[in-house]
């Protein structure tokens, strides 16, 4: 068979293209500016660990096919549902027997929440995919799992909720211009995925672990998009896999593990210090510790890469999926004293740190804002962060008494 006429011209347009798109995306990653993070909304109440509206429903026991894992999932959905109903929500679902299932199937059930421009075709959208498990361990019995990972999973919802109306007036004003078919650069989504059985049951094996994100990557590997879609499969179409566990816990050392993804490591760091010298930072540092991102100093070809952290990346990178994992592991000391419980320290609301939570809630929002190029469409002042939460807040008819209780303490 030979091609049709025209094929052959495909490789230079290619090229062509891709050298533009290299240079939009260069330009496209201009900071957010001062104003914006001076102005990002803030969590407020809804990470304290008793009766914040994201959190607390989070900090229960939620081992993978229990009651307390559905009801975790159902306030994931009715979050989406009710707050951001611009959202995509998805269920992947598999079963597998554990080594304490005595045969029987477990059922795995992971949630993605994703938007895309509204004018796009799925198979063409590039997805910033941002991640944690929500699956807490099956032993010791009563395991909370806060920074393991119930305050991520509260993050990443934070965070979603505080870009959505930039993402919508975004679009508007994209579709307003006809600015929507011709560059690549702006078939840009967003997707979160609460994994489920990240933990292990018994002891950390190949299969007696990550049962969520082995299935959703295998899944995603291979669904196939439609003909002509600039993604082959939904895998291909993860721009960068960010994953986040066990972060909750005061001082936390994260380190660069991938060089491919060192510059994007670098822009968490270069957000948190312009956080901190704006005095918008809640939680401290101190000389010894001066900052999260201890290889923020570091050139790209000094990260070595090791494969030591097993965590739900894996799956997605031995397919060759772009990963940022930030996670607390310090290189001498290792995971935070909580960590599963192990050092008689449990893992719970009592033991989070919530200035470094709500922190981290503000340098993911931060993030995500700066990687969907969302200046000029977030709020530019505290009042106006407040007004729109207002605005959300009565759209989805809840949370009325602390709407109310707002106005009169202000
Ligand atoms: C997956 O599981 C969820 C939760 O149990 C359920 O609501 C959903 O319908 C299931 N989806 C499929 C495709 O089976
Ligand atoms: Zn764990």
């Amino acid at each position: 068979m030979s091609p049709p006429n025209g094929v052959g011209f495909r490789p230079l347009l290619s090229i062509s293209i891709a050298i533009l798109y290299f240079l939009l995306a260069g330009q496209a990653y201009d900071e957010i500016s001062d104003g914006t993070l001076n102005a990002l909304p803030r969590p407020n109440n809804d990470f304290d660990i008793h009766h914040g509206a994201l959190l607390s429903p989070i900090l229960i026991p939620r081992v993978s096919g229990t009651p307390g894992s559905a009801a975790v999932l159902q306030h994931f959905a009715d979050f989406f549902r009710n707050s951001l109903p611009s959202w995509n929500i998805e269920f992947q679902n598999s079963t597998s027997t554990t080594p304490v299932s005595k045969g029987k199937e477990v059922p795995f059930v992971n949630l993605i929440a994703s938007r895309n421009p509204p004018w796009a075709a799925p198979g063409d959208v590039g997805r910033l995919t941002l991640v944690a498990h929500y699956d807490s361990k099956y032993s010791p019995e009563g395991f909370i799992g806060a920074i393991d990972s119930a305050a991520p999973c509260a993050m990443l919802m934070h965070a979603m909720r505080s870009i959505d109306a930039a993402l919508t007036k975004k679009w508007e004003k994209m579709q307003a211009k006809g600015d929507t078919d011709s560059s690549w650069e702006e078939q840009k989504g967003i997707q979160v995925i609460f994994l489920d059985g990240e933990e292990a049951f018994k002891a950390w094996t190949s299969t007696d672990s990550l049962y969520g994100s082995r299935s959703l990557a295998e899944h995603w590997d291979s669904q196939v998009n439609p003909a002509m879609s600039t993604y082959k499969t939904p895998l291909s179409s993860i721009s960068l896999f960010v994953l986040l566990d066990l972060l909750g816990s005061k001082d936390p050392s994260i380190q660069s593990y991938f060089s491919t993804t060192h510059w994007a490591y670098k822009k968490l760091a270069h957000l948190e210090k312009r956080f901190r010298d704006l005095k918008q930072f809640k939680s401290s540092t101190d000389s010894s510790h001066p900052t999260w991102f201890l290889d923020s100093s570091k050139m790209e070809h000094d990260i070595s890469t090791f494969l030591g952290i097993q965590d739900d990346h894996l799956p997605f990178l031995e397919r060759g999926v772009e990963i940022l994992h930030v996670i607390d592991a310090h290189p001498s000391t290792g995971f935070p004293v909580v960590w599963h419980d192990e050092k008689g320290v449990p893992d719970d609301g009592e033991h989070l740190d919530l200035a470094t939570v709500e922190d981290w809630s503000m340098l993911i929002t931060a993030f995500a804002a700066e990687w969907m190029e969302l200046e000029g469409f977030m709020p530019q002042s505290r009042r106006e962060a407040k007004d729109a939460e207002h605005k959300r807040e009565k759209r989805s008819g809840k949370n009325v008494d602390r709407l109310n209780m707002k106005t009169e303490l202000s």
